[in-house]
């Protein structure tokens, strides 16, 4: 009887459409084109990418989708078939030799006429297009909002909540036609956090939306990108989360410092963490700041209570995180343009939760117990870094 019931469990669970706390229980974990192809992304670089996820160590340090951005759309037939551009010869390939190395793979378009790149969208096709998404069998979509913006002002001159209504409309139109595919899709939404994407992207499906404008590979860009995350925890967790752009880590000039602290800051925010290096040319150093598993293994914490400000000072700020185990994540950055060595500030342990001003800490960047820490142990902190701590009582 007993067996019979746990076989009936197990079949209903492989026939139900994955819910959207299923399908990103944490936040997704990947590689995506954009940030180091652009508009010149192909077919080769997506399976060398793949590859290239396994042989580094990232697929097995939990990067499993492999995301396609921008620029693989061709034109649209008479049937309205939206067919790739001669980029990417054949989809459905590309989808298997991906799925064959254990990975995922993802797609990207636009609720509007066009992408952002001015590739065609899938307005007036989003069932057509997602139909054949799950055809090819996609993984994911990052649906962008691009030139839908146009639409909105053309159809609501001058009326902000009436444009705002017609976004999530049209949000919510492909998540229904995702639904209707039957195949788990993680519903990306890009829409640069306008109408305060929080409030109303799970209720469109969202399994994470975009709080902010486009990253750049900048510490500035990426600084801005994270501080302005404040206040923004209560609104993520388990299936839906808060994203705050793709990682720029190995990317541009940033240095090991900040890297470190791009790493450190989107663990915290419990981040949806899209690698965008070019892995052909990834350095030791970059590969051990993407895989280091104490760092992601803080990301990916089943609790899925993303972090937030603790305390901030001109030079210093403290963000903290609770864990599922009890413990507590306590990131100290370094937000000025010197080395800072914290004389005269505490941890705020106490607001953390550790009432004695004590606790003992493991640091997640040097791999070291460091054992009991008070309230005024003092960190030093090179210019634009950070230090990331796991706290027990
Ligand atoms: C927007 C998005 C980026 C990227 C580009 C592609 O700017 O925010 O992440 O997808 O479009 O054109």
């Amino acid at each position: 009887m007993r067996r019979c019931l746990v076989f009936v469990v197990a079949l209903l669970a492989v026939s139900l459409p994955a819910t959207a706390q299923q399908l990103a229980a944490t936040p997704p974990m990947g590689w995506n084109s954009w940030n180091w192809f652009a508009g010149k992304v192909t077919d080769a670089d997506i399976r060398k990418a793949a590859d290239l996820m396994v042989s580094s160590g990232m697929r097995d340090a939990g990067y499993v989708y492999v995301n396609i951005d921008d620029t693989w759309q061709g034109k649209r037939d008479a049937n309205g078939v939206l067919h790739p551009n001669e980029k990417f010869p054949d989809m459905k390939a590309l989808a298997d030799y991906v799925h064959s190395k254990g990975l995922k793979i993802g797609i990207y378009s636009s609720p509007g006429p066009q992408t952002c790149a001015h590739y065609e969208g899938s307005l007036g096709h989003e069932e057509q297009d997602a139909k054949m998404y799950a055809e090819w069998g996609i993984d994911y979509l990052k649906y962008d909002l691009c030139s839908f913006r146009k639409n909105m002002q053309e159809e609501h001159p001058n009326d902000v909540p009436a444009q705002n209504k017609m976004m999530i409309d049209a949000y919510e139109k492909m998540h229904q036609a995702i639904l209707k595919t039957g195949r788990p899709i993680v519903y990306s939404l890009c829409q640069y956090g306008f109408d305060q994407s929080w409030q109303w992207a799970p209720k469109v499906g969202g399994n994470l939306w975009r709080t902010t404008d486009d990253i750049r590979a900048q510490y500035g860009s990426m600084m801005l990108i994270a501080l302005n995350q404040a206040g923004l925890s209560k609104y993520a967790g388990p299936g839906h989360w808060n994203d705050p752009d793709m990682l720029e880590v190995g990317n541009g000039k940033l240095t090991h410092e900040e890297n470190v602290t791009h790493m450190t800051f989107w663990a915290m925010l419990a981040a949806p963490l899209m690698a965008g290096n070019n892995l052909t040319e990834m350095s030791d150093d970059v590969r051990s700041i993407l895989t280091n598993k104490e760092v992601i293994a803080i990301d990916q914490d089943k609790l899925g209570r993303q972090g937030d400000r603790l305390w901030a000072g001109d030079q210093i700020e403290i963000w903290s995180r609770p864990l599922s185990d009890g413990s507590v994540a306590l990131a100290i950055f370094n937000v000025s343009h010197d080395q800072h060595n914290m004389h005269g500030l505490t941890l705020h342990l106490k607001d953390a939760g550790f009432g004695s001003g004590t606790a003992h800490a493991r640091d997640l960047w040097s791999h070291k117990d460091l054992g009991v820490i008070k309230d005024t142990d003092v960190f030093t902190i090179p210019r634009h870094g950070a230090v990331l701590l796991k706290l027990t009582k």
